[in-house]
């Protein structure tokens, strides 16, 4: 919980394919990284050949920023984070997986190669998938063994944050296997397009394809810098396209006549010589040069991590954004959003509950990379994981889609006690005891165990105020929700107070 509104459960069923138990990856550069990311916050354990020996360290980084993005583009409770393991052979990778997604270098001898090794260490019904911008299908299927099982997953980068990848099946891909790769995206929280002709490039990468060239023949000839590219993009066409594409933009800009006056007016502009499409200018290494030069300059001395960060906070906005609208990208993140809650921690507080207990809400798995420089997991994973326990508990007391429409309980004050270390993998749970309320506020008492353990591991005190989020002002919890906490919280003030309650920080 923290200050922003709670998403929580509709009590609408949503049917989505499951979620594969695990999966294999096969190269793990900047979309190898993103399926990890992906793959493994969604739940998914992941084993991953890569032979570069600095792989681990790029994928954890990456897999921190997604981990950041999803904190912010969602409260939805994520199932407890898939494991991450690395393997020293692809056919070590694909053994007994059920779905493997391939993301080597674009090039064809090795991803043929790799295909080859792939396809005959994994067996028969494994679903092999090759993340390949361009190359056709049928080019890379043939030396495969079980080649009816083999279909291109062209995803988008970030992979973990864009829901897009383009299905495509070569001559000799089975249509069922198509439909097993298109679920596992979509259990993931992906859209899957189906390409129904095979063509080089697909469909994105033809019309991002054209507009690179374009661009690259205006920075050759003088004509503009690539910042003012860049601005020639995002703030226009590109703020448009994220929700109508192409076709209903121009639509829209054929007035009230629509699509036919559009294609009359601008028609013509077919006949001039507007674009230089055809053609290709030679990347010489002057281009190369000065292209490369004014990126960094447009980059500011910023790091490759530092702008994934503002690429991954401006799409996390744009998504929430079009989440509102239910519009384009908006739509799959709510469909996803349904799934988590639906499949996450949503038991609401029922006439049978034992209430003689603290609550035992919220469970998950520590993830190896929480680990610090000290070799303990980082302190702000403790706050994660209590906030991760106030939304249970809303969730409990009934906090759903529809409450938080326009209320919803924000954090005003935590404080954390930290008792013991703990350590990657570690399976542990929060159990939540309420201390009081009124109509306008909620204080609850946290304590965190590791499994099987009777000690606490740490916890924390928090205040929530509860919020008119449309007024942006503080209101009166409203019934049913209110109805249960009181409940909840009768039966809590029976127990014994918890011994850290109301701790203050001194030194005496
Ligand atoms: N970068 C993009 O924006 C983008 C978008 C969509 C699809 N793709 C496609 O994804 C694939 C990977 O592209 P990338 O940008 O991640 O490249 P990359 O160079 O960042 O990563 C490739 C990774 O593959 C590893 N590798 C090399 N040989 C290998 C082998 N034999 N087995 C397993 N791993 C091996 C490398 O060590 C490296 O980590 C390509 O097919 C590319 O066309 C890229």
């Amino acid at each position: 919980m923290s200050l922003a509104p709670t998403r929580c459960a509709s009590s609408s069923h949503y049917a989505v394919p499951e979620r594969p138990a695990a999966v294999a990856l096969l190269g793990g550069g900047v979309i190898g990284a993103g399926w990890v990311a992906r793959f493994v916050l969604n739940g998914v354990d992941v084993r991953l050949f890569d032979p570069d020996p600095d792989a681990p360290r790029k994928i954890g980084e990456v897999l921190d920023n997604a981990r950041r993005a999803y904190g912010r583009l969602t409260l939805a409770p994520l199932p407890p984070p898939g494991q991450l393991t690395f393997a020293d052979t692809a056919a070590e990778a694909v053994e007994g997986a059920s779905f493997v997604q391939e993301s080597a270098p674009e090039r064809p001898e090795v991803k043929r190669e790799l295909l080859a090794a792939a396809s005959a260490a994994a067996p028969p019904q494994t679903v092999i998938c090759s993340s390949t911008s361009g190359l056709r299908p049928s080019l890379l299927q043939d030396g495969m063994r079980h080649p009816e099982r083999f279909a291109v997953g062209h995803p988008f980068n970030p992979v973990y944050l864009l829901p897009l990848v383009e299905v495509c099946g070569g001559e000799r891909t089975a249509p069922e296997f198509l439909d097993r790769a298109a679920a596992v995206y979509e259990a993931v929280g992906m859209h899957p397009l189906r390409v129904r002709t095979e063509i080089d490039g697909f469909l994105a990468d033809r019309l991002l394809e054209a507009l690179w060239r374009e661009a690259l023949w205006l920075v050759q000839d003088d004509v503009a810098t690539v910042a003012e590219i860049d601005d020639a993009i995002r703030y226009g066409a590109g703020l448009r396209w994220a929700f109508m594409g192409t076709f209903l933009t121009y639509r829209i800009a054929g007035g009230e006549a629509g699509m036919r006056h559009f294609m009359e007016q601008f028609g013509p502009a077919l006949q001039w010589p507007w674009t230089k499409f055809v053609d290709v200018p030679e990347l010489t290494d002057d281009l190369v040069a000065k292209i490369a030069g004014q990126s960094d300059v447009q980059a500011a001395g910023r790091s490759t991590r530092e702008l994934e960060r503002l690429r991954d906070d401006c799409l996390v906005a744009v998504l929430q954004g079009l989440r509102a609208m239910g519009a384009g990208a908006g739509a799959d993140l709510a469909a996803w959003e349904r799934v988590l809650f639906e499949s996450g921690n949503t038991r609401v507080l029922g006439e049978d509950d034992d209430l003689t207990q603290p609550a035992r809400l919220h469970s998950a798995r520590v993830p190896a990379d929480w680990i610090d420089y000290n070799g303990h997991v980082h302190e702000s994973r403790y706050l994660q994981l209590f906030g991760d326990a106030s939304d249970a508990l809303l969730r409990y007391l009934g906090v759903d889609a529809e409450y938080l429409a326009n209320s919803s309980y924000f954090t005003v004050e935590t404080h954390l006690c930290h008792l013991r270390a703990l350590a990657g993998g570690d399976r542990v749970h929060v159990t939540t005891q309420v201390l009081g309320w009124d109509p306008k506020r909620l204080h609850v008492f946290h304590t965190l165990y590791r499994d099987g353990e009777e000690e606490p591991v740490a916890t924390a005190e928090q205040l929530f105020l509860h919020v008119d989020t449309a007024a942006g002002r503080a209101a009166g919890v409203r019934e049913g929700v209110r109805d249960r906490l009181s409940r909840l919280a009768d039966a809590h003030a029976r127990l014994p107070p918890p011994e850290r309650g109301g701790r203050r920080i001194a030194l005496g």
